[in-house]
């Protein structure tokens, strides 16, 4: 799908729909959108009036133009009260359009009258709604569904300055989508075309495109680096594990200003604490903090802010087998600490351990980790909302307010040195599995020994990663979260 802005008459437009947006309890339509309802002999504003068209946020209402106008239909698009109009209404109307473009063969789309918001945020917002509105994950149907996309959406703006701002706003949100599209697919590739040998031929190609730097470290690099708790994880697995780390370097110089370290479970099987066989399938989308980091990483190569980002990958399956690590045994981490395992499961934090290490090894100013790290942060916050941990109260607010401006719900949780009771272990420095109650503190507790004092958030993301129902902007599966939050973070941090 293309995006154009115009600066082109309304009523004069040719297009396979013409979008007229409508509030919540407006009588008639404003500035230019009167004209096409003039064209039409009062046809839209009298549904307004007799209630017939509400306004309310998702409704569309189709009218044909029957020849009185160059475009073919007209729809009109409830965006919900004015006053509640943000960012978030506009990503789920753009969705909802493109799909209904899609459903009825539409497509060439034309919108005029966005005008209440900034122009970079319409712009942004339309166009991430109607690029993911159309995403799917198809490969594996024989049969695909025949729909058409969208081909093009212009956006009809008659002020110079504010077409500079959907133009480059609708740019940014392009970006950003297949970021999201990506990250998506990631989690909803099934493992055995996921492995983390597969992770790293991906990142590769997000290397090339977008100019980033790649090392991949191979199990032997690994064992040299001393990573005992990822490859310890990794012992169950026939699959290599692989150490991935891209580097992009917008502000020139040395240094790392921000590490962005993704969980890369491929898959989680539980391991010798091997996890019940329902829903188990879902564990396929294990890797989505890694897919994450690397889709956003890619993103802020297209997008050029001025900082040095690096994201980083520890991948590996969790896989019951005669050779898997096992609940009891110690295993040592990249920074020397020894973890006792009581439970495998309890695997993403041993990854991120080796991964938080590594980070700072190369002295990164800034760390992010992003994990589905624990079920209890799902039934903390629900399955929509990121949990948000960390040990510096400035970058946590940086991370919250990218995650608000961003509409990627994310809630702080507790964490302070009281809880390092709960990692506690009478035969190595820590184990890696607390009691069941506050499971998500005492994982972010843990993630906390190897984040040490580099400023360090961490996101658990085991509830928003995917999704059962297709919504707004989301399908079935994954959803790209916190995509949007990190790129926006780091063009925040770049300033
Ligand atoms: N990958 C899981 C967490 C998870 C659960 C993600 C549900 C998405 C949906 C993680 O590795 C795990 O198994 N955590 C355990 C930890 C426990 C053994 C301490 C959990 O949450 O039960
Ligand atoms: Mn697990
Ligand atoms: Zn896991």
């Amino acid at each position: 799908m293309e995006i154009k802005v115009k600066d082109a008459e309304i009523t004069r437009f040719r297009a396979d729909a013409l979008i007229l947006p409508v509030y919540e309890s407006e009588k008639r339509l404003r500035g230019e959108l009167a004209a096409v309802d003039k064209k039409l002999g009062g046809a839209v504003s009298e549904l307004l009036k007799n209630g017939e068209i509400k306004g309310k946020a998702g409704e569309m209402t189709v009218l044909f133009s029957l020849k009185k106008l160059p475009a073919t239909r007209l729809v009109v698009l409830g965006l919900g009260k004015a006053r509640t109009l943000d960012a978030e209404v506009l990503r789920r109307a753009g969705a909802g359009l493109s799909r209904r473009a899609r459903r009825h063969g539409w497509q060439t789309l034309a919108i005029g009258g966005l005008d209440t918001l900034k122009a970079e945020t319409v712009g942004q917002t339309v166009a991430e709604g109607a690029s993911l509105g159309l995403y799917g994950f198809d490969k594996y149907l024989s049969k695909k569904d025949k729909g058409t996309d969208v081909k093009r959406l212009t956006l009809l703006e008659p002020d110079r300055q504010r077409r500079a701002g959907l133009r480059a706003g609708a740019s940014r949100g392009l970006v950003l989508a297949a970021a999201q599209a990506l990250a998506r697919d990631l989690v909803n590739e099934p493992s055995n075309y996921m492995t983390a040998s597969d992770l790293a031929a991906v990142a590769d190609k997000v290397a090339t495109d977008n100019g980033l730097e790649i090392t991949v470290f191979d199990i032997d690099k690994i064992r040299e680096m001393g990573m005992g708790c990822l490859l310890g994880v990794n012992r169950g697995s026939a699959q290599p594990p692989q150490f991935i780390r891209l580097d992009y370097r917008g502000r020139g110089g040395d240094g790392i200003d921000l590490a962005l370290v993704g969980k890369g479970v491929t898959f989680d099987s539980g391991g010798i604490s091997l996890k019940p066989g329902a829903d188990m399938g879902d564990m396929k989308g294990d890797m989505a903090g890694a897919g994450a980091v690397i889709a956003a990483i890619g993103a802020i190569g297209q997008l050029k802010p001025k900082i040095n980002v690096t994201a980083l990958v520890a991948a590996t399956e969790n896989m019951p087998d005669g050779n898997a690590y096992k609940p009891g045994d110690v295993l040592t981490a990249m920074n020397g600490k020894t973890v006792e395992i009581v439970n495998t499961d309890a695997e993403g934090r041993l990854t991120l351990a080796d991964a938080l290490s590594y980070a700072n090894q190369i002295k990164a100013r800034r760390i992010i980790d992003v994990a589905t790290l624990t079920g209890a942060c799902v039934v903390a916050l629900g399955s929509i909302t990121s949990g948000a941990f960390g040990n510096h109260q400035p970058l946590l607010n940086r991370v919250l307010r990218a995650a608000k401006d961003t509409g990627e719900r994310t809630w702080q949780m507790p964490l302070d040195d009281v809880y390092k009771e709960l990692n506690k272990s009478d035969i190595a420095d820590l184990k890696n599995a607390g009691s069941r109650w506050g499971g998500a503190i005492s994982a972010a507790q843990f993630l906390g020994e190897f984040a040490g004092k580099t400023p360090w958030v961490h996101l658990d993301i085991a509830g928003p990663s995917d999704t059962n129902r297709e919504d707004g902007y989301l399908s079935k599966g994954g959803t790209g979260v916190p995509v949007r939050t990190l790129v926006a973070l780091a063009l925040g941090l770049a300033g």
